[in-house]
């Protein structure tokens, strides 16, 4: 099992100000699976992703992937698993202003170092942003910075991509054809992918659907 999220639970502030999100979520995800996950704004779709992503540690509970236990891993072990195991897509792109789109694309393999410049350049000209790859990207659409974020994710071929609401600053269309590339994209590696949507459309086009209510996942 790629994921195996067991009995998960993450509280925030203390005291009257505590706020227990997830109070026993439990996710598991296999290779080459697609996963949606929904659930109301506030829900804790973010939160999951973030634990599962290794970028927090979650209160109890178990998140393993490949076998091994996020929870045990020291800051090290983490950035590693961020760097070369797991790639998160965020909604809000997250792209380097001062590097040029073909930099941005090769950021997160440069890191994990495992850069494979062939497969950087057909990640490029699938995503449609190979007259781009001088850019910055303030100079690009919301629509091409979305596809750079993607690229970069993917770029160190990822085993398990996690993506936030990643079409949510698009309109319809661009949405669905990014969508649409990142599916073909992620087959083509085998990688399981968690997507957290608020789409209708997007979750059906998965092929298992997940929901976030009251701290726990339900099918
Ligand atoms: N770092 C944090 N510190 C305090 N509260 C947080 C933090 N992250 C999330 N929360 C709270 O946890 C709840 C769930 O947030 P989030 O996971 O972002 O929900 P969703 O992504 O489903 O909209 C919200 O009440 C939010 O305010
Ligand atoms: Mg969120």
């Amino acid at each position: 099992m790629l994921l195996q999220a067991t009995n998960v639970t993450k509280s925030f502030g203390s005291g009257d100000a505590r706020v227990d999100v997830l109070r026993g979520a439990d996710v598991t995800l296999d290779r080459g699976e697609t996963l949606a996950l929904t659930g109301e704004s506030g829900s804790g779709k973010s939160t999951l992703l973030h634990l599962v992503g290794g970028l927090d540690t979650p209160d109890t509970g178990e998140i393993l992937i490949n076998g091994t236990d996020n929870g045990q891993l020291d800051d090290a072990g983490r950035a590693a698993l961020r760097r070369g195991v797991v790639g998160v897509v965020f909604q809000q792109f997250n792209l380097i202003p001062s590097l040029r789109v073909a930099d941005n694309i090769a950021f997160q393999a440069r890191l994990a170092g495992n850069e494979d410049a062939a497969w950087q350049a057909a990640l490029a000209n699938r995503m449609g942003l190979t007259e781009q790859l001088g850019k910055y990207p303030e100079q690009l659409s919301g629509g091409q910075q979305q596809r750079v974020a993607i690229a970069r994710t993917l770029a160190p071929r990822p085993k398990l991509v996690l993506a936030d609401e990643p079409t949510g600053n698009l309109d319809e269309d661009t949405a669905q054809s990014v969508m649409d590339l990142m599916l073909d994209l992620v087959s083509e590696t085998g990688a399981g992918l968690l997507i957290v949507t608020h789409s209708a459309r997007l979750a059906s086009a998965m092929s298992r659907r997940l929901h976030l209510t009251a701290g726990r996942v339900a099918e």
